[in-house]
C-alpha cells in the first residue's frame, strides 16, 4: 500500500517491540510542517546545546510549547524560558498538536495532550547516540516522533544500554509511536547520510511530542 493512501492499518506494527510504526502518517501535511518549522526558528533558533559532560551535540535543537528540552553543564532538564533570548518558547502550532494527538491514538494511546515538541536538524554526519528519555513528569503518555526531510536509520533498543538495537529506516513523512512497557527503552539515530531533500535542503528534521510538566 503507498503512503500517499494514507496510513495502512497493517502497517501499525513492525516486529519491533513496543514501536509503532506509521509510514508516511504525516506525508500530506509534510510542506506545512517544514514551513512552520522554519517560522519557529525565527523566533527560537536551531542551536547545538553542549552536554553536562562539555561536548557540542551533532544534532542542532530547538523547542515550541510550555516548555523546552535543554542540555548544558547543569544537565538535562525541561526549561520554560529559551535560555538564548529568555523569553518563553513559541507556541506549539495546532497543525503539531493535532497530527501528535491523531499520531497517538493510531498508535494506540487515546488522550495524548503533548505540552511541547522538541525539534532536531540534522546535517549529513550528524547522530543522537542511544538514550533514554527521562527527564519528563509523566511517562503515562507516550513519544511521538515525527520526520521530515532526508531518511535515516532509527535505532531501537531496549530497557538496558547493551541491548542490540534494531536498525529501521525512517522516510520523510514517517511516524514513530512508543510509549508504556517501553517508553524507557533506548532510541537514537545512525549518522545521516549527504543528500539533498526538496523540503528540508541537506537535512534531516525530527519533531519529538512529549508531555514533559
Ligand atoms: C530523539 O530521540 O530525541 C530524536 C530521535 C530522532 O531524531 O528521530
Ligand atoms: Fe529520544
Amino acid at each position: 500500500m503507498s503512503p500517499q493512501n494514507g496510513f495502512a492499518r497493517l502497517d501499525l506494527f513492525t516486529t519491533l517491540p513496543g514501536l509503532a510504526v506509521l509510514p508516511g502518517f504525516a506525508l500530506d501535511k509534510e510542506a506545512d510542517l517544514v514551513r512552520a518549522v522554519k517560522a519557529l526558528a525565527q523566533a527560537a533558533p536551531f542551536r547545538r546545546m553542549k552536554t553536562p559532560g562539555g561536548r557540542e551535540m551533532s544534532a542542532a535543537m530547538t523547542n515550541c510549547g510550555a516548555a523546552g528540552w535543554v542540555s548544558d553543564a547543569k544537565g538535562y532538564r525541561y526549561a520554560r524560558q529559551d535560555p538564548l533570548s529568555g523569553q518563553p518558547w513559541p507556541e506549539m502550532p495546532v497543525l503539531f498538536y493535532e497530527l501528535a494527538a491523531g499520531a497517538a491514538a493510531a498508535g494506540g494511546f487515546a488522550d495524548f495532550q503533548p505540552d511541547m515538541a522538541l525539534i532536531n536538524r540534522y546535517e549529513p554526519g550528524a547522530k543522537m547516540t542511544l538514550h533514554q528519555d527521562l527527564d519528563e513528569q509523566d511517562f503515562s503518555a507516550p513519544i511521538v516522533s515525527v520526520s521530515l526531510g532526508l531518511p535515516a536509520i532509527f535505532l531501537w533498543g531496549g530497557l538496558s544500554r547493551a541491548d542490540k538495537p534494531a536498525r529501521l529506516h525512517l522516510n520523510s513523512g514517517d511516524v514513530l509511536v512508543w510509549g508504556g512497557k517501553a517508553r524507557k527503552f533506548f532510541h537514537g539515530i545512525a549518522p545521516v547520510k549527504a543528500g539533498v531533500h526538496e523540503l528540508t535542503g541537506a537535512a534531516r528534521l525530527n519533531l519529538t511530542f512529549r508531555r514533559a510538566l
